[in-house]
C-alpha cells in the first residue's frame, strides 16, 4: 500500500509543473527533445564551409512536377526554340468549349467576342494600343505556338497572362481562337449544314455594327466644331499610346518606324496586294496609315503590328497630321 503511494507521489513530484510561476529554471529529468541542438533559419554555422545553416538543394534539382521537359507543351517552342505549328493537344468538343470560357473570360474584354479586337476596352479609349482583329491575314497567318506565346509571355504591349491562365488552358485557348477564325470566313451555304439560326446571327452583327456606328458618330460629334491644331495632334497621340511603337527622334529600333522625317519623305511601301512600290509620305499617306495601316507598309516593317485607328475622329486625325508635319527635324 505505501508503494504504491510512494510511486504515485514519486509520478507528481517528477510530472512538470508547466503554468505556475516560479523563480527558479524548471528541472527536466527528462529531455524528451523539448530541447535539441538545432539552428535558428540564417544562423551562422561554422561546420560549413559558407558559414549558412540553410542548406542550398543539389544542384539540379527539380521539385516533384517541376520538370518541364516538354517545351511544345509548355512554351510553345521546339527544340531548337522555334514556334510549333499545330496545338500539341487532342482536341475535343469539350476542350473547345472549355478555351471559349476561358477566352469570354480574359481575353473578350480587349479581343471582343467575335475576335474582331472591339472589346469594351477599346471602345472606352483609355489610352490602349488597340487590338488587332484576329481576323486580319497577319494574325490568321500567326501559328498555334505564336499563338501560345501570346498569352504565356505577352507581346509588345499585351501583357502575359500565365500567372492567371494554366498551361492547358492556354492551349483550349488557341483551338478557340481557331474557330472563331474559321466563324468569320464561312460561306453561308457552308454554314446552313449546321444547326444555327442565322437571321439570329444577322441581327446581332447587325445590332453590333450599330453600336460601333454609334460610337463613331458620338466621337465625330464631341469634336464638331473643333479645328485641327497641333496641340489636339499632340493630345491625341498621347491619348492612343502611338508612342508606344513611335519615337520622334529618329532612332531605329522601335516597333513602329520613326516618325522624324517621316512628312514628305519618299520610301518603298509594300501594298496589301504585296506590290512594292515608291510613295510620298504625304498627308494622304499618313491618313491611310493611321486608318488603314496594312493598305501599305513599308518595306522594313512588312511584318507590321499597327491596327487600326479607324475610331479616331477627323479633327484628331487632321490634328496628329499636322502635329507630324510640324515635327522638327
Ligand atoms: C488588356 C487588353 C488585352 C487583353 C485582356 C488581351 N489582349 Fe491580346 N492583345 C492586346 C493588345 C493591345 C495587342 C497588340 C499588342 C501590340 O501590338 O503592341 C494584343 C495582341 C494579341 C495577339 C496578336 C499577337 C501578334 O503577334 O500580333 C494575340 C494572338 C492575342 N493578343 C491573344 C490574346 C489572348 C488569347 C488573350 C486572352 C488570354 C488576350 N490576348 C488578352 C490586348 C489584350
Ligand atoms: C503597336 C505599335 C504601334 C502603335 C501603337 C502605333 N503604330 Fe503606327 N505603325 C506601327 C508599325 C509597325 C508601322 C509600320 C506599318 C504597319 O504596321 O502598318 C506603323 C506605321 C505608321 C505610319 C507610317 C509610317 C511610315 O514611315 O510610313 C504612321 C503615320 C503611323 N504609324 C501613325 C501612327 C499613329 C498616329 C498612331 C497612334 C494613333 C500609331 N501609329 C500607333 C506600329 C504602331
Amino acid at each position: 500500500m505505501f508503494k504504491i503511494a510512494g510511486i504515485f507521489a514519486l509520478g507528481v513530484s517528477l510530472s512538470a509543473c508547466q503554468g505556475q510561476l516560479s523563480e527558479k529554471p524548471p528541472i527536466h529529468p527528462n529531455m524528451n527533445m523539448d530541447q535539441q541542438p538545432r539552428k535558428e533559419a540564417q544562423e551562422v554555422n561554422n561546420f560549413f564551409a559558407d558559414g549558412r545553416s540553410m542548406r542550398q538543394p543539389v544542384e539540379g534539382t527539380v521539385a516533384r512536377g517541376f520538370a518541364k521537359l516538354d517545351t511544345e507543351y509548355y512554351e510553345g517552342v521546339d527544340e531548337n526554340g522555334d514556334f510549333i505549328e499545330e496545338i500539341p493537344v487532342d482536341l475535343t468538343r469539350s476542350f473547345l468549349y472549355r478555351g471559349k470560357e476561358r477566352y469570354e473570360i480574359f481575353c473578350t474584354p480587349c479581343h471582343g467576342s467575335t475576335g474582331a479586337g472591339n472589346g469594351i476596352i477599346m471602345e472606352g479609349n483609355y489610352g490602349y494600343v488597340p487590338a488587332p482583329s484576329y481576323h486580319d491575314q497577319r494574325v490568321r497567318d500567326l501559328s498555334d505556338g505564336e499563338l501560345y506565346s501570346a498569352i504565356y509571355n505577352g507581346v509588345r504591349t499585351m501583357p502575359s497572362y500565365a500567372t492567371q491562365i494554366p498551361v492547358e488552358d492556354r492551349w483550349a485557348i488557341v483551338a478557340y481562337i481557331r474557330a472563331l477564325q474559321e466563324s468569320q470566313i464561312i460561306s453561308e451555304e457552308e454554314l446552313q449544314q449546321y444547326d444555327v439560326d442565322i437571321s439570329a446571327l444577322n441581327s446581332q452583327a447587325a445590332a453590333e455594327q450599330a453600336k460601333a456606328d454609334s460610337i463613331a458618330a458620338a466621337r465625330e460629334a464631341s469634336s464638331e466644331g473643333q479645328e485641327p491644331t497641333i496641340a489636339l495632334g499632340q493630345e491625341a497621340i498621347t491619348a492612343n499610346a502611338c508612342g508606344t511603337c513611335h519615337n520622334e527622334d529618329g532612332s531605329a529600333g522601335g516597333i513602329g518606324p520613326t516618325w522624324a522625317g517621316l512628312f514628305g519623305s519618299e520610301g518603298e511601301v509594300i501594298t496589301e496586294a504585296g506590290e512594292t512600290i515608291t510613295v510620298t509620305k504625304d498627308e494622304d499617306y499618313i491618313r491611310e496609315s493611321i486608318v488603314q495601316p496594312n493598305a501599305k507598309k513599308p518595306v522594313d516593317y512588312a511584318q507590321g503590328v499597327m491596327a487600326s485607328y479607324s475610331y479616331l475622329s477627323d479633327v484628331e486625325i487632321e490634328s496628329i497630321i499636322l502635329y507630324i508635319k510640324n515635327l522638327e527635324n
